[in-house]
């Protein structure tokens, strides 16, 4: 039996298949690795696992990923804002600790960022997973789903009163995460607050209709299910919820009443989509990631989530690189 097969939980009745043969497991001793051979997975549209990369040898990995991407920029500024929110703290050159939870607390399946962010790749790698949970699912967005018509994107959006100046552009950029004028608010925008921030722009926050953005991996324009897109919805968290059970995989704390005791950002949630969430993940890959896994997969086309775990049962240390 070969040594990786004992990582994959064996597939249940869930209506969102186990996909083994999507996982594709690099065995090598590194220090030097075939990035070639990574790249040519991801392009299959495959995850990559590398297992028994030494933790000083990560950042390398990472980065000559990236630079075959052209992507280090991206890499290096994600790295940079790693830590200016407070929630997230850098682990050596290029990762990051992941968000912080409460007892319990779940994530429910999202690609990193959002459509402004775009990012292309998600890198996690393992120190230490010792924990009763902590599996990470990762699953494959189905791109021709039906679901994404009643899907909203958290976005903002912007309105000038008269033609902006280049200076104005550039401002709103900076200040508001605005590339305009293609963040001009749109026919269909769910408003739900607006700010006149000076005399010529009113900036709002918007529930809006998912927009495709270009997958430099796939080579194509593609949705992404991004953070921005799960968080605005409460019926994410009921699925995750759901599935989790269904796996056997959700750890209930002592006085259990629902999924929202599950939630670590319940103040994001906005609406109820009515998705049938089985109709968007075409299927999954569960693992237990294990010290010196390193994981590798396109933030486009598969989503990453974790379930919970018993307090007090061990530790889970896995940090994050996004590009
Ligand atoms: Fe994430």
């Amino acid at each position: 039996m070969p040594s990786n097969v004992h990582r994959v939980i064996p597939e249940t009745t869930m209506g969102i298949p186990e996909a083994p043969d999507r996982l594709f497991i690099l065995d090598s001793t590194g220090p030097h690795y075939d990035t070639a051979q990574i790249l040519a997975r991801l392009k299959q549209d495959d995850v990559v696992l590398v297992p028994n990369v030494d933790a000083a040898a990560v950042d390398g990995l990472i980065c000559e990923i990236a630079e075959r991407l052209n992507l280090k920029d991206s890499l290096e500024l994600q790295a940079a804002f790693a830590s200016s929110l407070g929630h997230r703290k850098n682990i050596g050159q290029y990762y990051m600790s992941v968000n912080e939870r409460k007892h319990y607390h779940i994530v429910p399946p999202h690609s990193e960022g959002s459509s402004f962010v775009n990012l292309q790749i998600a890198s996690f790698y393992c120190y230490e997973n010792t924990t009763d949970g902590g599996e990470t699912i990762v699953m494959n967005v189905d791109e021709s789903s039906p679901v994404w018509d009643s899907l909203r994107e958290h976005r903002v959006r912007g309105r000038f009163e008269r033609p902006p100046t280049k200076a104005e552009i550039a401002r709103a950029r900076t200040l508001y995460r605005l590339n305009l004028p293609s963040d001009s608010l749109q026919t269909g925008d769910q408003i739900i607050s607006r700010n006149k921030v000076d005399a010529n722009l009113t900036v709002f926050n918007v529930l809006a209709k998912p927009s495709k953005s270009y997958s430099c991996i796939l080579e194509q324009q593609r949705y992404g299910y991004w953070d921005s897109v799960m968080a605005v919805d409460r019926d994410s968290l009921k699925f995750m919820e759901q599935f989790l059970k269904q796996e056997g995989l959700l750890k209930e704390p002592p006085d259990y009443q629902g999924p929202e005791q599950l939630d670590w950002d319940s103040s994001r949630r906005l609406m109820n989509s009515g998705i049938d969430y089985d109709q968007l993940f075409k299927c999954k890959i569960s693992i237990k990631l294990k010290p010196q896994d390193f994981l590798i997969q396109n933030n486009f086309s598969w989503t990453h989530s974790v379930n919970n775990w018993t307090p007090g049962t061990g530790v889970r240390k896995v940090a994050a690189a996004f590009a």
